[in-house]
């Protein structure tokens, strides 16, 4: 006849497989952010990502880069004139939102902001980005500037024919802000009852259910 462990054996081993439960599914939540990056109709191609501004909190729809699953961080490309990048500077802490509509699965974010400006890999991404989404970047205006009248904010020339002075100053304009995630909140609506939980990524990174 087996021999039953003790409590402590059973409840250790509970543990274990509880949050190896949780694991997988930050694991498909990562998968999913991965594949978002290059898929455009993916749920989470876009997110809303949330800065203070003298403690008002700000928030803005962005489109997500890069993800890096190892260091819990995720990136997207902005102008370096933009309001977001002086309320980052001024304050760090940010927070994201993503919501897939059609698994019912909410990921919120808590997050340092960090910039990324004038960097090898930036020249790198730059030097890979389409013609067209550099224009993004060559406006005279910086975002958020007032305007007596509507006026586009492109530069005076198409995507085919880029001068090599428009290219360094949209490259001049071009950042990129990587978020380094301190804790995620995952939310599942099902009608038995929501799932929702709690991970947090600092040194003694851990998962764990919590009430929705
Ligand atoms: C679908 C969509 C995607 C967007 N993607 C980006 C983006 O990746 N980076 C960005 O700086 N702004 C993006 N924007 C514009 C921002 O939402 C925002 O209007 C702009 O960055 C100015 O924000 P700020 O004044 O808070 O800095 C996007 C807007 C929409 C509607």
């Amino acid at each position: 006849m087996p021999v039953e462990a003790p409590t402590f054996v059973q409840n250790v081993k509970k543990n274990i497989n509880n949050t190896m439960k949780l694991d997988t599914i930050l694991e498909t939540e990562y998968t999913e952010l991965q594949k978002a990056i290059t898929d455009g109709k993916h749920e989470y191609h876009c997110f809303y990502i949330a800065t203070i501004n003298n403690e008002i909190p700000k928030l803005r729809t962005v489109v997500l880069r890069a993800l890096n699953k190892d260091e819990n961080t995720l990136s997207f490309h902005t102008d370096l004139r933009s309001n977001k990048i002086k309320e980052i500077q001024l304050n760090k802490n940010v927070s994201a939102l993503f919501y897939d509509k059609k698994r019912r699965i909410q990921i919120r974010m808590q997050g340092i902001a960090k910039l990324d400006q004038n960097s090898n890999r930036l020249k790198k991404i730059w030097s890979f980005m389409r013609p067209e989404s550099k224009l993004c970047y060559m406006g005279p205006f910086a975002p958020g500037e007032r305007l007596d009248q509507f006026q586009p904010n492109l530069p005076n020339h198409n995507a085919q024919s880029i001068t090599s002075q428009s290219n360094k100053k949209g490259y001049e304009n071009f950042c990129r802000i990587t978020i380094y995630l301190q804790n995620l909140d995952w939310l599942q609506l099902e009608h038995s009852g929501h799932k929702r939980i709690h991970f947090s990524f600092d040194k003694d990174s851990k998962s764990i259910w919590i009430a929705s």
